[in-house]
């Protein structure tokens, strides 16, 4: 069986917990998509374990984990991230798969996406300075780097200098420092000697784990308003992180994927620019920020706070087939003694659909709420549905009856065995 994971909303939904917990049933934990601008956090008896390259199913015993080929990597980030699970003990020749076909994030990349962002001024678009918008362009206008390409030196070496050659003279032109390509070649060398052992053919690995029922799990990053297509341009990432990013981003067909879940936090939140319409700017934002530690995994900026915007997520649900909610940390709602949803917006006095707005129009629009009372209780603990405070219960009721989605987890604390399944 295949299963997917996608954000329903702006990023840092609790998408990792949901992996990690569905990863403990799978053979495969799959990235398809976007780079180390993505941050899942993960929770085992109060240790938190940041990830923001390697799938998180890394930490399950059962799964090999693959970064498949839309995926972006940064030789740095990569680095680090395996020599830390290495010194956990774990066997990454027998764990990680890597395709070739994945671009490399190269350090032109990182100071195009500054020097970008610095002369918006103003009007940056808040990116995390990864570099994730420069090396996808790069990708589709045929000027990307490969692990393929790493693995063969002489042609790595070309293809960077010529590269550099071309980015230094935009560099310059923002003012910005050359980069010198000697200084990186170590850094790289050192890349391809230590993942040569992991990459592999992924496409043959899926085709095969197809034919043999194997569970895949593919695990989405980002949230699907930040998709490049449907989200709101600019104020977007570079990969499609829709359903049909996965066809795209492993070569796994869309059809094969029987379980879609859609990952929903209790309320919004939102890292970078642009329009964000539930945002609230009071001291309940601040509340929630707090309780909810919501601040970057990636960039450790304090994010952006609203309700739940259901009119969004049902645009994300009916744009990639969403079959199953995964609703996640509405602990952090307990206490408040009123709570909002929006069910649509109005401009100038009309209604307007989500896909009906770029975000000159959602800038300026007004929400529609519904208005549910709140509960006070710790719902931290509790284990059952029916358990839940009735006013809580209600909340979820209203979500699953609006998105006309079943809601299967209810995520009620951090921990990794925290959760209300249905
Ligand atoms: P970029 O992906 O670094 O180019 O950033 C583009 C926009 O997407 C910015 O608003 C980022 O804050 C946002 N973004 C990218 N990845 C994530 C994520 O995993 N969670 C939340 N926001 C993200």
């Amino acid at each position: 069986m295949i299963q997917l994971v996608i954000g329903s909303q702006w990023g840092d939904e609790g998408k990792g917990k949901v992996v990690d917990m569905m990863a403990q049933n799978a053979h495969m934990v799959v990235r398809f998509h976007g780079g180390n601008n993505a941050g899942h956090t993960v929770v085992i008896n109060g240790k938190k374990f940041p990830f923001h390259l390697i799938p998180s199913g890394i930490l399950q015993k059962k799964p090999v984990v693959i970064i498949a080929d839309g995926v972006v990597i940064d030789p740095d980030v990569l680095l680090e991230e395996m020599a830390i699970f290495e010194k956990m003990g774990i066997n990454l020749k027998k764990k990680l798969v890597i395709s070739p076909r994945c671009h490399l994030i190269m350090p032109y990349h990182k100071e195009l996406d500054q020097a970008y962002e610095n002369a918006r001024g103003k009007n940056k678009l808040g990116t995390t300075k990864r570099g994730i918008g420069p090396v996808y362009a790069d990708k589709v206008s045929y000027n990307g780097i490969r692990i393929y390409e790493l693995l063969n030196w002489p042609l790595f070496v070309e293809k960077f200098k010529f590269q550099a050659a071309i980015k230094n003279k935009i560099l310059i032109t923002f003012g910005v420092s050359p980069i010198k390509v000697e200084t990186y070649l170590p850094i790289f060398k050192k890349l391809a000697e230590k993942i040569r052992p992991m990459i592999d053919d992924t496409f043959s690995l899926f085709q095969k784990a197809i034919q043999q029922k194997k569970q895949i799990l593919l695990e989405g990053a980002h949230g699907v308003m930040l998709d490049n297509s449907f989200g709101l341009y600019p104020y977007v990432t570079a990969s499609n992180v829709i359903e049909g990013g996965v066809n795209i981003g492993s070569g796994i067909p869309s059809k094969k994927i029987e379980e879609i879940w859609g990952v929903v936090k209790a309320y919004t939140s939102r890292v970078g620019g642009g329009p964000l319409p539930t945002e609230l700017f009071d001291k309940v934002a601040d509340v929630i920020r707090e309780k909810g530690y919501e601040y970057g995994t990636t960039t450790g900026r304090p994010r952006r706070i609203g309700w739940l915007d259901l009119a969004a997520v049902k645009f994300a649900c009916q744009l990639s087939s969403i079959n199953r909610i995964a609703i996640t940390k509405i602990d952090i709602l307990s206490g408040l003694s009123q709570i909002k949803v929006c069910l649509g917006y109005r401009l100038n006095g009309k209604k307007i659909a989500f896909s009906q707005c770029g975000y000159q129009e959602l800038e300026k629009l007004t929400p529609v709420y519904k208005n549910f009372s709140g509960w006070k209780e710790d719902i931290s603990k509790i284990k059952s549905f029916n358990k839940l405070p009735k006013n809580c219960q209600k909340y979820v009721k209203f979500i699953e009856k609006y998105l006309d989605v079943k809601v299967k987890i209810i995520s009620v604390s951090p921990e990794r065995k925290a959760s209300i399944f249905l």
